[in-house]
């Protein structure tokens, strides 16, 4: 099953390359995106993987902070790395691999951060994804994840019908509440207006906007050590 979603996965978001909504994205997640950059407080040195990275619109900011570091994008649409290789040129510290969540072409330990932006409920399998997020991540690594399509925002959940693939309804403090990840963190953003359910992806562009409780990211910090399970 996983092996067909992944190539469901892969023509659905070829076409979207194809058709330029890579590019378009930038706008529309950028505004859930600036605030948790801040919390990053990324160093030069610092190694960071984007996740289902798209056109590459975050990777190339994330590499203008990281100047000695390296920032590497994974997705898994070929085309959407071929449009973030072509319009990264000038960033000699970035570069895109295609590739599963599941399946993270890249060391074990070798990145200080994680980013994924509107990307988890997408995969295959999130547990698989978010193991192979804590393999590449260093000790005390920290992972972002932005979903505001998640089980307990009722306002996004008519989204998963308008998409052509298959899509999971995350709890993402759940999903990250585990032995190997320290504690996480939620970010409330509030909404100013209220929307009706005919809103549908019109509302994505009124982020700044979020309806009270609506939590859009959640940082979890990858533990030193494994904690052992308490036997009885
Ligand atoms: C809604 S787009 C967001 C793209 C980008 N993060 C942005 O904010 O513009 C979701 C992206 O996740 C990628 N994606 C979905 N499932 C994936 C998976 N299992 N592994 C890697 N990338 C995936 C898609 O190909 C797509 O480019």
């Amino acid at each position: 099953m996983t092996e067909s979603h992944t190539q469901n996965l892969r023509e659905e978001f070829n076409r979207w390359a194809e058709a330029g909504r890579g590019e378009g994205m930038e706008q529309d997640h950028l505004p859930i995106t600036l605030p948790v950059l801040e919390k990053m407080s990324l160093e030069p040195t610092d190694n960071v993987l984007d996740v289902g990275c798209g056109s590459g619109w975050l990777s190339r900011r994330i590499a203008e902070k990281v100047p000695q570091g390296r920032v590497v994008g994974m997705d898994v649409s070929d085309q959407m790395v071929r449009v973030a290789r072509r319009t990264s040129g000038e960033h000699h510290n970035v570069l895109y691999v295609t590739g599963e969540v599941g399946e993270i072409p890249w060391e074990t330990n070798f990145f200080t951060q994680a980013i994924s932006v509107e990307s988890a409920y997408y995969w295959p399998d999130p547990a698989a994804g978010l193991q192979e997020i804590f393999r590449v991540l260093r000790p005390g690594g920290k992972f972002w994840m932005l979903i505001n399509y998640y089980r307990d925002n009722p306002h996004c959940h008519q989204w998963g019908a308008l998409l052509a693939v298959k899509t999971h309804l995350l709890l993402a403090d759940a999903e990250l509440a585990s032995r190997k990840w320290h504690t996480s963190e939620w970010w409330t953003l509030h909404h100013r207006r209220k929307h009706t359910q005919a809103d549908g992806f019109a509302m994505r562009r009124n982020f700044g906007l979020l309806r009270p409780k609506a939590r859009c990211w959640c940082m979890a910090k990858r533990r030193e050590r494994v904690i052992a399970r308490k036997t009885a």
